[in-house]
């Protein structure tokens, strides 16, 4: 399960849960500078009940993941951190892991996705505007006080 290049839900109480959530965090930290990494918070986030994690594992490593999170009613889905290893980019596994993670919120009675990217970071961009996300605000000092970033969103009543 899941180490041919598929989307794989990580199941609460699963035996892989450590061994999956360790990977990414080492991810978290080698890809994100400290203040825009969730490295410190994401096992506690994960642990919460509205929220959960789509990864990618190829050859028993974990080269990409989403993470997600949910409030009732007219509260947003909110897509928290995601990230492709570097030698894995490129071919189509952000993508996979995007449509999943829009599919989940789906089931959910929210109204719209948001979530936060520096502008700079191009790639994550185009990925997000090509599945329909629009730029809400631009954010001055969110991750530091040099670095903003965009708002984004993606209404359920748009494609
Ligand atoms: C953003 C990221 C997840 C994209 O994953 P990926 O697997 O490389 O992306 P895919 O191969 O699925 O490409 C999907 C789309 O993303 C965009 N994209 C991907 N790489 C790109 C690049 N180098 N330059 C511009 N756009 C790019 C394109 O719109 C692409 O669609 P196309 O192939 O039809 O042009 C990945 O680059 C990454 O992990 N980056 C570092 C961490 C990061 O920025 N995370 C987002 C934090 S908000």
């Amino acid at each position: 399960m899941g180490s041919n290049g598929t989307v794989t839900e990580l199941q609460r109480n699963s035996t892989n849960w450590t061994v999956v959530v360790d990977e990414i965090v080492k991810m978290e930290k080698q890809i994100f500078p400290k203040h825009e990494s969730l490295a410190r918070s994401f096992d506690e986030e994960l642990k919460k009940k509205n929220s959960g994690l789509l990864y990618i594992q190829i050859h028993g490593q974990v080269v990409g993941y989403v993470m997600y999170a949910w409030a009732r009613g007219l509260l947003p889905c909110l897509l928290l951190s995601r990230s492709l290893q570097e030698n894995y980019r490129g071919q189509g596994h952000g993508e996979a892991l995007l449509e999943a993670a829009i599919k989940k919120c789906r089931t959910r009675t929210v109204p719209r996705i948001t979530l936060h990217v520096d502008p700079l970071r191009t790639p994550a961009v185009n990925l997000y505007k090509q599945f329909g996300f629009q730029v809400d605000t631009l954010i001055q000092g969110y991750y530091s006080a040099d670095r903003p970033a965009y708002r984004m969103y993606k209404d359920f009543d748009s494609k």
